[in-house]
């Protein structure tokens, strides 16, 4: 119920529903991965069910793709889709310019790949996820378990070269094991506290030998939709340069709250 609900959950859940607007019938659209994002499947579940909207979901993550079915979702691959038309995920950070953080959730290779293929990109977060610099939340990166050590030490050494507060980094762990992605590799986390030039350093860390894919998604993400705890929201698109504000009505015992 929506009353055990954190304002951070609120905040997440009103942006989730503002951003489902979005989805029309018929479009193919990327889901994101993450607590955000698992508002919108959801959100969008609602939609299928009561609305009779009719929609085509590419999920970005195991984890999303079980959620997506059950909620009544029709999902299929990024192949069978194609293109897309919008996806809609959650971010550990965005600055200004929508220039973004993500993987803390481990599903950043999917999700660069699926919001590149797509015509637009809507971000969903709580205000906390609004940076003036990003960086203070580690930047992962994708790295295949073949000689993890040494990527891990070219990493460091090309750190040297850039605009970085720190250059401590680290492997994500599950319990005592290394985490493992979808595509069963590993994760470097990068605790940089504060990164200068995102787009240098994205396009240093991928040429690095092992480096599959970094959080950093520069010039990919069109519009932020920000929920705020008390059902404000703030849509911020990029293109058009407008910023706008709303109120998102949403019940105490609405059926989407039962079971989190
Ligand atoms: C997963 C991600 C998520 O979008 C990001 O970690 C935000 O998650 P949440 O919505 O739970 O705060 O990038 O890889």
């Amino acid at each position: 119920m929506s009353g055990e609900l954190s304002p951070i959950d609120k905040a997440k859940f009103v942006a989730a529903k503002r951003a489902a607007e979005y989805v029309q019938s018929g479009m193919r659209v990327g889901l994101g991965t993450g607590s955000t994002a698992a508002w919108l499947v959801r959100c969008l579940g609602e939609k299928v069910r009561e609305e009779g909207l009719r929609f085509r979901g590419v999920p970005t993550s195991t984890r999303t793709a079980e959620l997506a079915r059950e909620v009544g979702i029709e999902v299929i691959s990024l192949d069978e889709a194609g293109w897309l038309d919008l996806t809609i995920d959650g971010a550990d950070e965005f600055d200004s310019e929508l220039n973004l953080i993500k993987g803390g959730g481990g599903a950043l290779l999917q999700e660069k790949i699926v919001a590149t293929a797509s015509d637009e990109m809507i971000v969903i977060a709580d205000a906390a996820k609004h940076v003036e610099t990003l960086g203070a939340f580690p930047l992962p990166v994708e790295v295949i378990p073949f000689g993890w050590t040494a990527s891990q030490a070219l990493l460091e050494e090309a750190l040297v070269t850039m605009d970085v507060l720190g250059r401590k980094t680290t492997l994500r762990m599950n319990g005592d094991r290394a985490y493992i992605t979808d595509e069963g590799n590993y994760i470097l986390d990068l605790h940089l506290s504060r990164i200068g030039n995102a787009r240098q350093l994205a396009m240093l860390v991928n040429q690095i030998p092992g480096v599959v894919e970094n959080g950093l998604f520069i010039d990919i993400c069109d519009r932020v939709i920000i929920g705020y705890g008390d059902g404000r929201v703030e849509t911020r698109d990029i293109n058009a340069g407008t910023v706008s504000e709303e109120r998102v009505d949403f019940v105490e015992d609405d059926n989407l709250f039962r079971d989190i």
